[in-house]
């Protein structure tokens, strides 16, 4: 069959442009904005998670994390335009199960760790392809710091209120006998380009 000229020209050109997807400064500044998001949930999660460790004791301290936390992602996405939440391939709760880019991506960031890179600063990106079109992907370690020890540390530093109500509402949880500068899990972000 014969193409017409035009199209025969511009089908290369068109194919090309779906493929190249963002340019470089666009991948840059979803990349700043990725890491402000991840700043601003690890910021505000952090602080409340201190207070109520601070005031209410470890027990109470778990609500922060049952609640807030969804709700801290619910706002920094709307806020940043991303869809963030924390996952783990050791989860506890029954929605931080990472799908595979993110557990690909955690897998990563531990290797850099064990190589010598600082826990805090461990991130990384992509554009991926998918059915529904081309997908922004960001993830960023949370390392563990003593004050995580209290709900995700080995026996010996759970007190033992804090395991009655974890065992009583995540009789699933996977996610015990951490210590200090492992990979807890990350923060992931995703936007649809
Ligand atoms: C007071 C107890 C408590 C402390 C302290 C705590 N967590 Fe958690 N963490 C929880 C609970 C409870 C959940 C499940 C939240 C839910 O139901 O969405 C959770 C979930 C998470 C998740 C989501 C993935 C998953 O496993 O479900 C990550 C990541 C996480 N915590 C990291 C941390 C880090 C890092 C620290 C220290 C900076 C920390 N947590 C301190 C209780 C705690």
């Amino acid at each position: 069959m014969k193409v017409p000229a035009l199209i025969a020209l511009a089908l290369p050109a068109l194919l090309a442009g779906c493929a190249s997807g963002p340019s470089a400064e666009e991948q840059a500044a979803m990349v700043a904005d990725a890491r402000k998001a991840s700043g601003v949930l690890i910021q505000t999660l952090g602080g409340e998670l201190k207070t109520a460790l601070g005031e209410k004791g470890p027990e109470d301290a778990i609500s922060v994390c049952k609640v807030r936390a969804p709700q801290i992602a619910a706002n920094v996405s709307k806020q940043f335009n991303f869809d963030a939440k924390r996952v783990s391939p050791k989860n506890r709760s029954p929605a931080g199960v990472p799908d595979a880019w993110e557990a690909e991506a955690q897998a990563g960031l531990e290797k850099r760790l064990a190589a010598g890179e600082k826990p805090e600063t461990l991130d990384t990106w992509q554009v991926v392809a998918t059915p529904a079109g081309k997908q922004f992907r960001y993830a960023k370690a949370l390392p563990v710091q003593p004050l995580c020890l209290t709900c995700h540390g080995g026996p010996a530093k759970i007190p033992d209120g804090v395991k009655a109500r974890l065992a009583a509402e995540y009789p699933l949880d996977k996610a015990t006998g951490y210590a200090p500068g492992m990979v807890r899990g990350i923060v992931s972000i995703k936007r649809s380009l």
